[in-house]
């Protein structure tokens, strides 16, 4: 489906996570104007948009970082609008913000820990075999400071942090960015392992082309306003009309 609406949510697959009319603002700036959307259970949607079309904004309402100024955030049949972003986030929703959000001073087992005490685990040592075990390429870097990370390792750390504890939605925001080919090949891998599990995904990225094969439906924004909402097969080419300049696109 591609018409310029926001859809319903899809068959009948409950929402994980509902957006409704949502907006937001920056001080006297208004970012987002009256998004609606949503993420089925264990499902994958990419949010594609150009720059500053609101995709971050989107990531920090939903997960309680930004306070929409008026509409709705449903997640895990909780009204979580008003929700500060701690309380959101033990709720099982993980985000993975823009950027290193990692602690530079402290070794890859700190951060690991201090991530894992945040979301209220109990047993620590569990949630570090859990991490290693998902990402083992960190496990030979446990006892480095984060700061001497390269890179990649750095994302897959931030990644790494928020699957601590068991998800229900991860929130990635691009993840990718800036990093050499072959490590953006194994990001997309890591996704789409986490997405096996059963997580459901909103993933933000530029490179829309890999997005949409790591997903199953995609909502286009466009200077805050959802353009076009629905299955991949069907929202291809509203992007491709939408976003015609964007350099990553290769219908
Ligand atoms: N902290 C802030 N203060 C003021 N304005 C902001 C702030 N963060 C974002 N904005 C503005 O809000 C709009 C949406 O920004 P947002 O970061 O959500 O876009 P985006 O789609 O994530 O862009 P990009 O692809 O560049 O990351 C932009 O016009 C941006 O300049
Ligand atoms: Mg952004």
């Amino acid at each position: 489906m591609t018409d310029e609406r926001p859809q319903a949510p899809h068959d009948d697959v409950p929402a994980l996570l509902e957006l409704r009319d949502v907006e937001a603002s920056y001080g006297p700036y208004r970012a987002l104007f009256g998004v609606s959307f949503s993420v089925p259970e264990r499902t994958a949607v990419a949010l594609v948009g150009s720059n500053g079309a609101g995709k971050s904004t989107v990531a920090r309402v939903v997960s309680g970082l930004v306070r929409a100024k008026a509409g709705s955030v449903r997640f895990a049949g909780h009204d979580v609008t008003r929700w500060p972003a701690w309380r959101i986030a033990r709720a099982g929703l993980a985000h993975a913000p823009e950027g290193r959000s990692v602690f530079a001073s402290l070794t890859v087992e700190e951060n690991l820990v201090l991530a894992a005490r945040a979301l209220g685990t109990r047993r620590t040592s569990d949630a570090l075999d859990r991490a290693f075990g998902t990402f083992s390429q960190l496990a030979a870097h446990r006892h480095q400071l984060a700061g001497t990370l390269s890179g990649g390792e750095q994302r897959m750390l931030s990644l790494a942090k928020v699957l601590v504890a068991p998800q229900r939605l991860l929130v990635v925001d691009e993840l990718s960015f800036g990093l050499a080919p072959a490590i953006v090949d194994e990001v997309f891998d890591m996704l789409r392992m986490i997405r096996n599990t059963g997580t459901s995904l909103l993933v933000i990225e530029q490179h829309v082309d890999r997005v949409l094969s790591i997903s199953d439906r995609a909502v286009v924004l466009v200077r805050g306003r959802v353009a076009a909402e629905g299955a991949v097969a069907d929202v291809g080419p509203a992007i491709e009309r939408l976003l015609p300049a964007h350099p990553q696109w290769s219908a």
